[in-house]
């Protein structure tokens, strides 16, 4: 997509690569840059708008997205990051405030789609496993998940594919954890990503990640 023309709203847009996407964006030849923050920006260029959001804040996302007449492109770039060990519940809850339910409220404020909340829980889920393997690796507890396709049971039921039995699904995560997979895919369509999922980069990186935070311990 060229942005030229185009009008785009950029989540917390003060600081940082908001800041920088801001300008980008205009030297781009956006025609308008909705400039979202919590605490305000100064720009000399009459195409930025500031508007404030705080993702956390619901009836700010409400007014942001009355104020916006028609949006090209959304950027959601605010967040937040604290280094952590899961050990302290209510930080992770501030994290997942902002990082997840505040982007998806502001998603699903402008653009109003049906959104699977289930994958989005399972995808945060997913995230969450591959963190706790790495923090507990080094009390030497092992932390496996399970990749299944479609299984024959109740949550499937009005699903019309082929599906594995529970009983088959359950035979192979013991199989797996006895194989000692990290990554169990307990049944035939699940297996086909199996082999493309090991060898990826983005598990390269969860074993670089592992790795630094074995490092730290
Ligand atoms: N920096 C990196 O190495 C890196 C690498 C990969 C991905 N990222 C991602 O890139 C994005 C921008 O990161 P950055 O490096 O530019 O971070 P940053 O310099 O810390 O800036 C974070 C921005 O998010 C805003 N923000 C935080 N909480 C908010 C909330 N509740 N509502 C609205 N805005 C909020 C901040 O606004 P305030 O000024 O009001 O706090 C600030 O504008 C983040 O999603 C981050 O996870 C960063």
């Amino acid at each position: 997509m060229n942005i030229a023309n185009k009008t785009v709203l950029i989540t917390g847009a003060n600081r940082g690569i908001g800041r920088a996407l801001v300008d980008e964006a205009l030297r781009r030849g956006a025609k308008r840059v909705y400039a979202g923050t919590r605490s305000g920006l100064q720009h000399a260029d009459k195409r930025v708008v500031r508007l404030t959001l705080d993702l956390t804040n619901a009836s700010q996302i409400e007014r942001a997205v009355g104020a916006v007449e028609a949006l090209d492109v959304l950027i959601n770039n605010a967040g937040v990051a604290t280094f952590d060990d899961l050990s302290d519940t209510a930080a992770t809850e501030k994290i997942l405030a902002v990082n997840l339910y505040g982007t998806f409220n502001v998603t699903r404020g402008f653009l109003l789609p049906i959104i699977p909340a289930y994958s989005i829980s399972k995808a945060a889920l997913f995230s969450l496993t591959q963190s706790l393997r790495a923090q507990l690796a080094r009390k030497g507890v092992t932390v496996h998940g399970v990749f299944a396709g479609p299984v024959d049971t109740d949550m499937s039921r009005g699903f019309d594919v082929p599906k594995a039995s529970p009983e088959s699904v359950a035979q192979a995560i013991f199989d797996g954890l006895k194989e000692g997979e990290e990554d169990i895919f307990p049944d035939s369509a699940s297996q086909t990503i199996a082999e493309s999922w090991r060898t990826s980069a983005a598990k390269a990186l969860e074993h670089q990640n592992a790795a630094f935070v074995k490092g730290e311990g």
